[in-house]
């Protein structure tokens, strides 16, 4: 039986994510915050829910510890992460580096805490779930996008010393999912901005652009396929909104595509 670790699943992805891979008969070691949001997952014989806050570095070696000590792991999935919008100038240091440290360094730390146990067994694959803000961007993420982006590079960069060892990372790249990540998301306002973030927030609240988005059951899918495909691929586009806009930025250049989206969302 293959096992897979996850963080972030008391709701969205990481929940569908453990639903998706116990009804394939997989062993999930699902981690959340507060495992008092596990209750969905009573009665599931081969979900085991760890504690895990992905920021608090002694509890990364605890809990990885204990579940390696319940047997070999196949595949880390990395999805914990909360979304931040607003001007940097309304930004203070210590949201903007929560951000980093949650949303970054929070995947790098569960990653290089399972590195010596898939070294050791040969094999292993991470994937992390980084974001269509990881290869384009739009106003008041800029934060969000320096962080998914950085997940991007990090991720492909990472596979040139891990491929040797049998292990390999992948990135699920979604574009808007239906789930908690809105009302968790850190907004900031910033007076002089107003008027322009109005404008982006009432397009982003456009229902019509809420219907191009994925459920999670349609994100956990990808992450599936890139979990069982086999193939040697690093990145994973998720969700029809992303295609389109990955395959729009593709054809006509990322300078176009960044004027497309000044005009989309500010008018
Ligand atoms: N929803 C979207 O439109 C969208 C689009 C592109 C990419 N994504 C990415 O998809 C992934 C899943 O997001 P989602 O849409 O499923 O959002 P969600 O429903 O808000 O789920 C996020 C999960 O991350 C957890 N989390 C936050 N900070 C954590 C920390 N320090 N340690 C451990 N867990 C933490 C939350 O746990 P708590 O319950 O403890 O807060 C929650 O379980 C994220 O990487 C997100 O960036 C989402």
């Amino acid at each position: 039986m293959k096992t897979i670790f996850i963080t972030g699943t008391s709701s969205g992805l990481g929940k569908a994510a453990v639903q998706l891979f116990h009804s394939n008969g997989w062993h999930v070691i699902a981690t959340m915050r507060n495992v008092e949001k596990a209750k969905d997952f009573a009665g599931m014989e081969r979900v085991t829910v760890l504690p895990l806050d992905i920021t608090n570095e002694e509890q990364i070696k605890t809990t990885v510890a204990k579940a390696i000590g319940l047997g070999s792991i196949d595949i880390v999935l990395n999805n914990a992460a909360y979304g931040a919008i607003g001007p940097l100038e309304g930004m203070s240091q210590a949201q903007i580096a929560q951000v980093v440290d949650t949303n970054l360094l929070g995947a790098i730390r569960v990653t290089q805490a399972f590195i010596p146990h898939f070294r050791e067994r040969k094999s292993g694959l991470f994937i992390n779930v980084t974001s269509m803000a990881g290869f384009l961007t739009f106003p008041f993420a800029s934060i969000y996008s320096a962080v998914k982006f950085g997940l991007q590079g990090w991720s492909e960069g990472m596979n040139y010393e891990l491929a040797p060892f049998g292990i390999r990372i992948k990135t699920v790249a979604p574009g808007y999912i239906k789930t908690e990540f809105g009302s968790n998301t850190l907004i900031v306002p910033a007076e002089p901005y107003k008027p322009m973030m109005d404008r982006f927030l009432s397009v982003i609240a456009d229902p019509a652009l809420a219907q191009q988005g994925s459920t999670a059951e349609d994100i956990a899918a990808v992450v599936y396929e890139a979990a069982t495909d086999g193939k040697d691929r690093v990145h994973y586009v998720a969700g029809k909104d992303a295609h389109m806009l990955h395959d729009r930025r593709l054809a006509i250049g990322a300078e176009a595509a960044i004027k497309e989206i000044a005009q989309q969302f500010l008018g």
